[in-house]
């Protein structure tokens, strides 16, 4: 294992008295690089590709009130191939970044402030957020691409190295938000933003060759807080869920969200479509953080995801004073997540719901290969009671309505799990489950890679990394042959 530290970055965050700034929240400042990674149990040299991982990290004093989502995107990429494997982490070089390294501090207050308590013009559908590209990533016409949920600009790496490559050059005035997907079999990326200015949405395409080649408004009533989209085939699907701004808050400045009596709703829209071609639906109210998949089967559109049973959860009990709300909202036990299955007929209008799970589950992954297609397996995180972490991986078998678990242990939890199929595999769970693993009772962290095929057996390897990585949101997986 050869440990090459290429750079500190500057910071000064002096204050680590917040709940999501200790323990697997820990901020960092190094950047690595450690080609050849010491493992525990070897390597399989039957898979190739790389595990991206986007996590929050803040570098500087907030002002005011932080929330663990405004912390700056730092990436780590790890590289297998041969049965060896090398890892890199970067600070996504965003505008904001690049600002707040001059000065040394911060510009841009978080979610929890209002909008004017920023020094600078800001990004983000709230307004005035810095645009820090730390929510998700994805890999598209060969590079990384790193997304804000509140929509920014969208931000392009080598997923390798992680040298920036500077903003994407297609995305358009209202921005991109998280949740950006790639359809393996055309290359297209789709993409959706959202904003308090009508008409509230856009929807959009972009080619194999990274140039825009869709872009259509999606007229909402008002102002929503959409956080992921799915795709079949054909259709897109778009959301409207009734947890959103409440209105007359908004009038004062206040970004405070409220369960609406309304509907979920959802919009089909063929994938080069416009507003006037979509299909709407009604389904239960909720609100749903991320879906897994969606396919065509004859006339219905199926969609599955996390079914939130208490999308406006009460005060968290024990939350330091100011906190109650904000630690409530990232409480998965609070918010009930459930994996559901909606089924849209567009002969008929109809949607018929399906509970698949009683766990508490979200941050789901299938095998890549099976997306647009009905999937046999749904690899989600558990989260950890009272926390915004996840302390195990669950195994859903949708044929035999089995679920394989496996906990990390105490202080221990896992970053979203991405699957990474074998050589030549023909089963869809042939492969391995990806993970970066944060300890805290040792303050080390370390990425594990199970058998897909039995996870309750603990990983095959475990790769030391060379420091604690800071809890985050979102991971992706790419084949070698995706990238070059
Ligand atoms: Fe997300």
């Amino acid at each position: 294992m050869k440990v090459k530290k290429l750079n500190t970055v500057q910071s000064s965050l002096k204050n680590k008295d917040h709940p999501y700034m200790k323990g697997a929240w820990e901020p960092f400042y190094d950047e690595f690089e450690v080609l050849n990674l010491d493992s525990i149990g070897s390597i399989p040299k039957d898979f190739d590709g790389v595990y991206l991982r986007n996590t929050e990290n803040q570098i500087h004093e907030p002002i005011g009130r932080f929330h663990p989502f405004d912390g700056d995107g730092l990436l780590h990429s790890i590289v297998f191939q041969n049965g060896k494997a090398d890892y890199r982490n970067k600070f996504v070089r965003t505008e904001g970044f690049q600002i707040e390294q001059k000065f040394n501090s911060s510009k841009w207050a978080g979610l929890m402030e209002r909008p004017g308590t920023s020094i600078l013009p800001g990004w983000g559908a709230q307004g005035c957020l810095k645009d820090t590209s730390s929510t998700d990533v994805v890999v598209h016409a060969g590079k990384a691409l790193t997304t804000f949920y509140q929509c920014g600009d969208g931000y392009n790496c080598d997923p390798i190295t992680l040298d920036s490559a500077g903003k994407v050059s297609w995305a358009p005035i209202e921005g991109v938000s998280a949740h950006t997907k790639v359809d393996l079999r055309t290359g297209e990326l789709l993409f959706f933003n959202y904003s308090k200015q009508a008409p509230y949405m856009h929807y959009g395409v972009v080619g194999s060759d990274n140039k825009l080649k869709h872009y259509t408004p999606i007229p909402l009533p008002g102002p929503r807080l959409p956080h992921d989209m799915a795709f079949t085939e054909n259709f897109s699907i778009l959301n409207d869920l009734p947890l959103f701004w409440d209105s007359e808050m908004l009038k004062r400045g206040i970004h405070a969200t409220k369960l609406h009596d309304l509907p979920s709703r959802f919009a089909i829209i063929p994938r080069y479509g416009s507003a006037d071609e979509i299909k709407w639906f009604e389904a239960s109210p909720t609100y749903c953080l991320h879906w897994n998949n969606a396919y065509e089967n004859g006339d219905e559109i199926i969609l599955e995801g996390y079914f939130q049973e208490n999308p406006e959860p009460g005060n968290y009990d024990g939350a330091p004073k100011g906190l109650e709300r904000m630690m409530a909202f990232l409480d998965n036990h609070l918010l009930q997540p459930k994996l559901h299955r909606w089924r849209f007929n567009l002969a008929t209008g109809k949607t018929i719901e399906e509970r698949l799970d009683d766990k508490v589950l979200e941050f789901g992954a299938i095998n890549q290969r099976y997306a647009c297609k009905k999937h046999r397996y749904t690899y989600s995180m558990m989260p950890t009671k009272g926390w915004f972490t996840f302390d195990g991986i669950c195994k859903h078998d949708h044929k035999t309505n089995n679920d394989d678990i496996y906990k990390f242990g105490d202080g221990i939890f896992g970053s979203e799990v991405c699957f990474a199929p074998r050589h030549n595999s023909i089963n869809e769970d042939d492969g391995y489950l990806i993970s970066i693993i944060t300890n805290v009772n040792e303050k080390i962290s370390a990425c594990l890679i199970f058998d897909a095929t039995n996870i309750t057996a603990g990983p095959i390897s475990t790769l030391e990394l060379p420091h604690q990585v800071c809890s985050g949101t979102h991971a992706t997986w790419a084949q070698m042959n995706e990238i070059f």
